[in-house]
């Protein structure tokens, strides 16, 4: 199975991987041949890049970490989530920040909030995406392929897998990871109460309205807070996963140690008070940026994982805290199962192939798989192992 921006895809590919309605029903299922017709309604519902699977890519796995089924039941539950939400909150389209903190905090919202059945869903389900991910390490391929309409759900689980792989390195309990992901699942929902041409403008935001922007954090925290079944310190994930190391970050500037607090992880979680930064915010922080960025948007298709690898990287130590930082580095490869690579130099300078399997002792040097030469003609795949080449060899990722 590769990856493959959708205007590469020819009649006759099978599809690799599920896609779903708006709906999370299932519009495609993986091993359907493509048709023409097929690939125009992908084009049509803003797919801009899919899974398929050829004669040359049939031996490529890419393991998912979650389950179709988990996963359409999570992102269904999410999106429920913000449609009962959206549809509980009495916004005005004036309103002021303050007027809108002063509804969420209305006896009525919330207790629709804490009463909705949908809610009790998801936070059971939580257990089920943990089951579920509790034997993957790493990462294998990419995230979801995101349609304009669910980008929102589909980033909180893919966001939250990422999480919790990180999480699972520091040893958390069950009770922490269940924290980091309800949190996470939710980490975003302030977005509702954000003028929707804001939200979705193409392109680059004013200043004034990157500045309402921002405020997603806020109203995420204000909805999530008080929640029964949302412990503080999730509420706080919504809150808190815009901030930086350096104080630059958003909203409140608060800045970090670069550490991690292992001694307090048998405990109680480090800072669940509202002034300092939660460790499961700082994990959010990263996961989120990584996951953000290499997204397709309406507006920009998403920017290729090896070069958000190296932005998480050097982000270190300001952006990110350091000491996670090395945690993510150990469970996302730098080139993703199936992705489509080009070598920048050395005896196949040129070649273009696709990721073929991750080497568990050096993530960032995979076995890759060449499929055409420096002419783009096709040739008999030839299989690389960057771990072991002892030539000049240097890859990069290609849409
Ligand atoms: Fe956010
Ligand atoms: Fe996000």
């Amino acid at each position: 199975m590769r990856r493959l921006t959708v205007d590469k895809v020819e009649p006759g590919m099978v599809l690799g991987k599920s896609i779903y309605t708006d709906n999370y029903d299932i519009l495609m299922n993986r091993g359907t041949p493509l048709t023409i017709d097929y690939i125009t309604r992908l084009k049509a519902r803003g797919h801009t890049t899919v899974y398929v699977t050829d004669a040359e890519t049939a031996d490529i796995i890419i393991t998912n970490p979650l389950s179709d089924k988990i996963r359409a039941m999570t992102t269904k539950d999410i999106q429920k989530m913000y449609r009962t939400t959206q549809l509980n909150l009495a916004k005005a389209e004036n309103d002021t920040s303050s007027a809108l903190i002063k509804s969420i905090n209305s006896p009525k919202f919330k207790k629709s909030f804490q009463q909705n059945p949908v809610l009790t869903h998801l936070c059971e389900n939580a257990n089920r995406f943990l089951e579920d991910i509790m034997n993957q390490n790493v990462l294998s391929g990419l995230n979801a392929t995101k349609s304009f309409d669910n980008y929102t759900y589909e980033h909180s689980v893919d966001a939250t897998v990422i999480s919790v792989l990180i999480a699972k390195r520091l040893s958390f309990g069950q009770d922490k990871l269940k924290q980091l992901v309800t949190g996470e699942f939710l980490h975003d929902i302030g977005q509702l109460c954000i003028d929707e041409k804001i939200a979705n403008k193409p392109g680059k935001l004013a200043p004034e309205e990157y500045e309402k922007i921002k405020l997603h954090t806020v109203y995420g925290y204000e909805i999530l807070k008080d929640v029964d079944k949302i412990e503080g310190v999730a509420a706080h994930i919504s809150f808190q996963h815009h901030e930086r190391q350096d104080g630059m970050g958003y909203p409140r500037g608060l800045r970090g140690s670069n550490k991690i607090d292992m001694g307090s992880l048998t405990g109680e979680l480090r800072f669940t008070t509202s002034d300092k930064l939660v460790i499961l915010a700082e994990i959010a922080a990263i996961a989120d940026f990584y996951d953000a960025c290499i997204s397709d948007r309406p507006y920009r298709t998403g920017l290729s994982p090896d070069l958000v690898y190296e932005l998480v990287k050097t982000g270190g130590g300001w952006q990110f805290n350091n000491e996670l930082v090395d945690c993510f580095l150990s469970v996302v490869p730098k080139y993703p199962v199936g992705y489509g690579i080009k070598v920048k130099c050395g005896e196949y300078k040129d070649f273009i192939g696709v990721v073929a399997t991750l080497n568990t002792s050096k993530l960032s040097a995979p076995k890759i798989l060449l499929l055409n030469d420096n002419q783009k003609n096709k040739i008999k795949p030839i299989e690389v192992d960057l771990y072991s080449y002892r030539g000049l060899i240097d890859i990069e990722c290609i849409n």
